[in-house]
């Protein structure tokens, strides 16, 4: 049986910890990286927002999408690991990119950490791909610097 399509919209209040389970289940938060703290930081704002896939009313996947008045980007993209593999993934990319879109955004640069190589080939079937730029950082709030 196909599995129950996915519905994605702004995250409501009182959904944080459905969140933040879903991001924590599928291995993408860091101790240095406050989910609670990011996912406030980005939410409902002009330029960023967390969106999330619901399945049968349940909150199932989750995406913070933003952009800086120049290039989009996506981080946090998680799709519960039980329902991974069945599509749920590139819908919400695609909610992501259409909510960029939608600001006038026309590109999307996003990172995959080191040792996270295995989600190049869900990121390559969606049309994204390796560029020749190196990615650059620096912690300009040294209290809350981290390693990644
Ligand atoms: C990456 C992730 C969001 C993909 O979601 P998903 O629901 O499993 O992906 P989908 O089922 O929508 O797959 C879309 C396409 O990508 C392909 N794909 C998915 N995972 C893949 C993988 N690891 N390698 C190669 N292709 C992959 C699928 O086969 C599918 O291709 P098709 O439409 O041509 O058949 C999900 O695996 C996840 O949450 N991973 C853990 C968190 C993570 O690493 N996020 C990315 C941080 S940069």
């Amino acid at each position: 049986m196909p599995p129950p399509a996915l519905t994605i919209r702004p995250i409501a209040a009182g959904e944080e910890k459905d969140v933040i389970a879903i991001w924590t289940a599928c291995g993408l938060t860091r101790p240095w990286n406050d989910p609670d703290n990011d996912l406030a930081f980005a939410r409902g704002k002009e330029n960023s927002d967390v969106l999330v896939g619901l399945a049968d009313g349940e909150i199932v996947a989750a995406v913070m999408v933003g952009h800086d008045g120049h290039r989009g980007t996506m981080y946090y993209v998680g799709v519960r690991p039980d329902l991974q593999k069945t599509g749920y993934g590139r819908t919400l990319v695609a909610a992501a990119e259409a909510w960029l879109k939608s600001k006038g955004i026309w590109m999307v640069n996003l990172l995959v950490r080191s040792g996270n190589e295995k989600v190049l080939g869900f990121y390559a079937s969606l049309g994204y791909g390796a560029n020749s730029a190196q990615s650059l950082e620096k912690w300009i709030d040294p209290a809350k610097r981290g390693d990644a």
